[in-house]
């Protein structure tokens, strides 16, 4: 019988520079499901305010957080993967409420590292300004959510090899009811 789980659907979570984007597109390149930037998804205001260094409200992530939402939940049959900071945990219960089967990705690394790898990253509206306040934000995964903790201290592609052995390890029939996966 088919595993329910089997099809990946997956939110890679983590603050600004983490490596969202880059590993969540190579990601769904590897499992072979569509890619959506969850920056995408921002209305322009949230866009100008960042752009700005002004950090997002909790109302103004709303509807962005809504369209991610949305977003899993048309994807849920097919798979995805979706990069998206979703750094508290009501963001991600948000998601998850939406689509139950979405598993978390959370690039983890220092402040050090993540604030050089900022400076050096270009046409990119998010200053390293934001970092601070991002890392403030962050609740770690919890015991009762699914996801696993992926560091970024090695090369991209050594991200990437670890994102899709845990996002594999979930989809698995033994990886049932397994805590979140440390680093
Ligand atoms: N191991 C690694 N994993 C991910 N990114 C890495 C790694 N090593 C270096 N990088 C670089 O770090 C940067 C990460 O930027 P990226 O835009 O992917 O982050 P992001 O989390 O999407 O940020 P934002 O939230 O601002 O959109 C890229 O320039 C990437 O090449
Ligand atoms: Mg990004």
């Amino acid at each position: 019988m088919a595993d329910e789980r089997a099809v990946p659907l997956v939110a890679v979570i983590g603050v600004s520079g983490s490596g969202k984007s880059t590993i969540g597109r190579a990601l769904a390149r590897e499992l072979a499901v569509p890619y959506a930037e969850g920056d995408d998804f921002h209305p322009e205001s949230n866009v100008a305010k960042m752009r700005a260094g002004t950090p997002l409200t909790d109302q103004d992530r709303m509807p962005w957080l809504h369209a991610v939402a949305d977003w899993l939940a048309d994807h849920a049959a097919e798979g995805g993967v979706v990069a998206c900071s979703a750094l508290r945990r009501g963001y991600r219960d948000l998601l998850a409420a939406a689509a139950p089967g979405v598993f978390f990705v959370h690039l983890h690394g220092s402040a050090e590292l993540i604030g050089a790898r900022m400076a050096e990253r270009h046409g990119h509206f998010m200053p390293s300004s934001l970092l601070r306040s991002q890392l403030d934000t962050l609740e770690a995964l919890q015991h009762d959510e699914q996801g696993a903790v992926v560091p970024v201290d090695g090369t991209p592609q050594d991200t990437a090899t670890l994102a899709v052995a845990v996002v594999r390890a979930h989809l698995s029939p033994d990886a049932a009811r397994q805590p979140p996966i440390g680093l």
